[in-house]
């Protein structure tokens, strides 16, 4: 089982960040990943459309005998994890928990903003798991629904990206937030962009490389890290395949996809 893949899905290509940063921690490990880019978004879909496509996305991924499942979407960890990890054997990860994590990491965090899908604000996940861990903490959440297309898109830093920002930004720093939480997978993209739009002193925390410090202590803790030396290989599959999204697989993943491979669930 130690030899056996990580498995990892998403609605689309955005998980390619969580991907990135665990290739870069553990590059032996081989990795499958699923986007399922014929569905994507799941941010602006109800819960149980969620929760039905997470739990077909996790079987496609355990019929090719992976020994972990990562949730590399965070609408889809908001709400499908717990019923994915009640139902499969393999342990299953989402990307909340080190999300959480990461902004807790600093013990100054007092006023926190949260952009993130509309499925994810609305689950209330990241607000639940915040308060409970730190009481007295502020937070600021708001759907930020335009930026993935933005993100596809490419337009990174562009006028219009700047004028959205403005919009689902500005109300949260007039009220002071000390850090922001990227709570979704495509955001890391616009880090550059929001270092230079966001004033001196507020912490942006994304989730990608604290979910891969978490995929490598729960395999160690569970014994399964591979005990190979060579480069781990990567096989991606997306449910549907056009030059767009090989292109946003490269940017995503930040090296070349290699093969991409259009799958049917
Ligand atoms: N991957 C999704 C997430 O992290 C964003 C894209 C979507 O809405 O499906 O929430």
């Amino acid at each position: 089982m130690r030899n056996a893949p990580l498995g990892f899905f998403d609605s689309g290509v955005g998980g390619l960040t969580v991907v990135n940063a665990v290739q870069q921690l553990l590059p032996a490990e081989d990795i499958v990943y699923l986007g399922d880019t014929a569905r994507v978004p799941y941010g602006s879909k109800s819960p149980e459309t969620i929760r039905q496509f997470a739990h077909e996305d996790t079987r496609f991924l355990l019929d090719r005998e992976v020994k972990m499942v990562i949730v590399a979407c965070n609408t889809a960890t908001a709400h499908a994890l717990p019923s994915l990890q009640e139902r499969y054997q393999v342990p299953v990860i989402g990307v909340i928990e080190p999300g959480v994590d990461a902004v807790l990491a600093d013990p100054a965090a007092q006023r926190v903003g949260i952009i993130a899908t509309r499925g994810t604000i609305r689950s209330h996940a990241y607000q639940h798991a915040l308060a409970l861990r730190r009481t007295g903490l502020i937070i600021h959440a708001t759907p930020a629904p335009l930026l993935v297309p933005l993100i596809e898109e490419n337009w990174l830093d562009h006028p219009a990206t700047r004028a959205v920002l403005h919009t689902y930004l500005d109300p949260m720093l007039d009220r002071g937030i000390d850090t922001l939480m990227l709570a979704c997978t495509h955001y890391p993209l616009l880090i550059p962009v929001l270092r230079d739009f966001l004033p001196e002193g507020v912490r942006i925390v994304d989730s990608a490389t604290t979910c891969a410090e978490l995929v490598r202590s729960e395999l160690t803790k569970l014994d399964l890290l591979s005990d190979t030396t060579g480069k781990g290989s990567l096989q991606l599959h997306l449910t549907d395949l056009s030059d767009q999204f090989e292109d946003l697989a490269r940017r995503f993943l930040a090296h070349s996809p290699g093969r991409i491979q259009r799958v049917v669930l």
